[in-house]
């Protein structure tokens, strides 16, 4: 699809109306964890359990955005972004996790809207990623069914003070990462290890989103959407060129099409076409039983949105048998096989695949065409040093203009995207890895507080000004 002159890249501009813009979420850049009657979350708990996050790091003051908002708002302005995508923290809004909310707590987000709106730059909210409130978690959290109702009176109040201002709300981030690293693995928060849980902190997300969906349509909300983690499924062979298909009776098919099961279809398909996929509840049903998905759940779940947001970093790779270890993140897949891609990757550790973002945005068009697609999450983390006053991030800015490239790719080849948001806007407490992994275009020294946009930061803003990418 790339059309390449010898090693030079063609200019590519996106289609008027492109959305431009950086995202965050609460607990990796706000700080301020006791501040005006805040609750804690299970991300409070677990970062300060011992052994949990990379150094003991926590989130207590993390890029200190509570209270410098104004001047990471200017930044933004100053960068040209277009929508700012911040996340509500849940237990700043109700500390308990229900019942009365909290005025200073809704109080912060309403300044942070006004400062946004002050600069033209479109506020998009999420009121989910991944902070819920501890005392939810100590009634069972996801795993327990009455979260979900707590979830839709929560996203009522916050569009009850946010409404006027806000058009763009996303009920949840990647609720796979939160049922099935919170609940499967352990490595994320609350930290528990059962794929029974994990399968039912999932399907009560779901709930959670169809509920709150509807209360935000309800209060009149104009554009709705869910944010997930998508990747394309693909062998190892497909790596070099993630467009081509597996061949026919390929034996590691059956293996793609389980595990695009386990990590895509099982919230795109609910969420979109209000079914789960047979390979999810076959699985699920061998890992605690479906006594928890009840009659006009699916219903409930199946609700129209706007938008689907996509946050891409990678694809993920599995063949046919022999098994490896067994993979607490994908349960049901013990004769299968994970293996690691060759070629560069981020300091994550994450192969380097621009081309699966096309391969996906692509599919998910052709699959899903009632729902308009938005890249919501994107970018990388490098190890960034400061050299006189300058960051000079060259890898950052490569894989970003790659990922620009394949997208552009994908909607020539007809996906309906709509805009691109780069994570992140700040370098910023990222979660088990605590400190150690910067994705910010603009760097943060954690001892000073002090924002330097890095070379990427500027480039970004040369690719929005020009609403696209140059020939390279
Ligand atoms: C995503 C998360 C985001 C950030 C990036 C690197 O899974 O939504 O908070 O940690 O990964």
């Amino acid at each position: 699809m790339t059309v390449a002159v010898g090693s030079q890249e063609r200019a590519r501009v996106f289609p008027s109306g492109f959305v431009w813009g950086a995202a965050t979420a609460a607990y990796q850049v706000e700080g301020a964890a006791t501040a005006d009657g805040r609750g804690r979350s299970i991300w409070d708990t677990f970062s300060h359990t011992p052994g949990k996050v990379a150094d003991g790091h926590t989130g207590d003051i993390a890029c200190d955005h509570y209270y410098r908002y104004a001047d990471d708002v200017r930044l933004m302005a100053e960068l040209g972004l277009g929508v700012y995508r911040f996340s509500v923290s849940w237990p700043r809004v109700q500390p308990g996790g229900s019942g009365p909310v909290n005025p200073r707590g809704l109080d912060f987000y309403d300044r942070l809207v006004d400062e946004l709106l002050e600069y033209q730059i479109n506020p998009y909210v999420t009121l989910y990623h991944w902070d819920l409130p501890q005392n939810l978690e100590d009634r069972g959290g996801w795993p327990a069914r009455d979260t979900a109702y707590k979830f839709a009176d929560y996203a009522a109040a916050v569009h009850a003070r946010l409404g006027d201002r806000v058009g763009t709300w996303t009920t949840l981030n990647e609720p796979w990462v939160a049922a099935f690293l919170g609940y499967g693995t352990g490595v994320h928060a609350p930290g528990r290890t059962s794929a029974a849980d994990a399968f039912q902190a999932g399907h009560h997300l779901l709930l959670a989103h169809g509920l709150a969906t509807q209360a935000l349509r309800a209060a009149g909300a104009p554009e709705i959407a869910l944010t997930l983690n998508l990747a394309p499924v693909m062998t190892p062979g497909q790596v070099a060129d993630p467009a081509a298909e597996p061949a026919p009776g390929d034996r590691d098919a059956e293996a793609v099409a389980r595990v695009d099961a386990l990590l895509n279809r099982q919230f795109l398909d609910p969420a979109l076409r209000g079914a789960y996929p047979d390979e999810v509840l076959a699985i699920a049903e061998r890992n605690g039983g479906l006594g928890h998905i009840h009659d006009g759940d699916l219903a409930a779940i199946h609700q129209p949105v706007e938008l689907l947001g996509i946050n891409y970093y990678n694809p993920c790779l599995v063949t046919a048998g022999p098994g490896d270890q067994p993979n607490a993140a994908f349960p049901g897949t013990s004769d299968l096989c994970f293996p690691e891609a060759g070629g560069a990757r981020t300091a994550m550790g994450w192969p380097i695949v621009p081309g699966g973002l096309a391969r996906l945005l692509v599919r998910l068009s052709r699959d899903y065409p009632e729902v308009g697609l938005m890249v919501t999450e994107n970018g990388a983390a490098f190890d960034d040093h400061v050299e006189s006053e300058r960051v000079r991030d060259t890898g950052r800015t490569d894989y970003l203009d790659g990922h620009l490239r394949a997208a552009h790719d994908a909607i020539e080849a007809g996906a309906d995207l709509r805009g691109y948001l780069v994570w992140s806007l700040l370098d910023n407490f990222e979660w088990a890895e605590g400190y150690h992994r910067r994705f910010g275009i603009v760097h943060v020294d954690f001892a000073t507080q002090r924002r330097l946009p890095k070379d990427s930061a500027l480039w970004f803003s040369d690719v929005i000004r020009q609403n696209g990418v140059q020939a390279r």
